[in-house]
């Protein structure tokens, strides 16, 4: 019961990563609110969450819109007192090559993946400075350190939150707020299900561990990184990929 009596916000929880990383706090002593694009989505979340007999709640957020993560943030520590623990994990991907990457798909990745975590950040930044105490872990890629064919902007949006996340980890650690990044290799997940066998057969070949990661593989970093264990760990980049890539 390593998060026990913690309060967690989870982006992006209605499903793969972040419903792991919700269910996985839950099971480690956790009351966790799931954000998503539309909260009657986070249905199967919220249930594994009280499965574990701790506090769930879903809300519509979308990370994208400064006010909407301010008020929902502000609505949270009404209700709850407190945010202890913050995953920025809701993400997108609008994949094509750069020569053909359109101007809206290019923003479209920015603004949910490293706005998204920039708006998140900024908003429980105020309330865990307050209680001296915080745990922010956001959920980078294994592309955002290797870079990928096809996903220029994915890759820079990851990038950036690896470097988001070593600035804000200098600004907060005399406040008692580790920040850190999981960045997982491809998961199983409705974003990797998209590949064609080829591309998956590939992939393979290029994984140590040989298989594709689930995703609770990535929520066990989270939960360790979020964690009192990890009281000492700030600012660094934890690589969940099946020996991919050793950075
Ligand atoms: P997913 O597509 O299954 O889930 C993402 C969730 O984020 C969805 O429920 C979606 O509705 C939500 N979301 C999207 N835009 C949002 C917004 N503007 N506001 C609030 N919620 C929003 O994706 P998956 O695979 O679970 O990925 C989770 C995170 O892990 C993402 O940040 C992704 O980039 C990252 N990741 C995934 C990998 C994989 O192989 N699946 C590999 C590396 C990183």
């Amino acid at each position: 019961m390593v998060l026990e009596g913690k309060k967690a916000l989870v982006t992006g929880g209605a499903q793969g990563i972040g419903q792991a990383i919700a269910t996985a706090f839950a099971h480690a002593g956790a009351d966790v609110v799931v954000v998503d694009l539309d909260a009657a989505r986070c249905e199967e979340t919220l249930q594994s969450i009280r499965r574990h007999g701790r506090q769930g709640l879903s809300l519509s957020m979308n990370v994208s819109e400064w006010n909407d993560v301010k008020d929902t943030v502000e609505g949270i520590i009404k209700d709850w007192g407190r945010i202890d623990i913050l995953v920025n994990n809701a993400g997108i991907t609008r994949d094509g090559l750069l020569m053909r990457m359109k101007e809206e798909d290019w923003n479209a990745v920015l603004q949910v993946n490293l706005t998204g975590t920039f708006h998140c950040t900024k908003a429980v930044l105020m309330p865990m400075s307050k209680q001296r105490y915080g745990r922010i872990v956001n959920i980078a890629s294994v592309v955002g350190v290797m870079g990928n064919a096809g996903q220029a902007n994915y890759s820079a949006s990851k990038a950036a939150v690896i470097g988001l996340t070593k600035t804000v980890a200098r600004e907060y650690a005399s406040r008692n707020i580790t920040v850190n990044a999981v960045a997982p290799g491809f998961i199983e997940t409705a974003m990797t299900q998209a590949l064609s066998g080829d591309i998956r057969d590939t992939l393979l070949k290029q994984i140590p561990v040989g298989r594709l990661g689930q995703a609770n593989d990535v929520a066990e970093a989270v939960k360790f990184l979020a964690s009192d264990a990890a009281s000492y760990v700030t600012g660094h980049v934890l690589h969940v990929n099946g020996g991919m890539y050793m950075g």
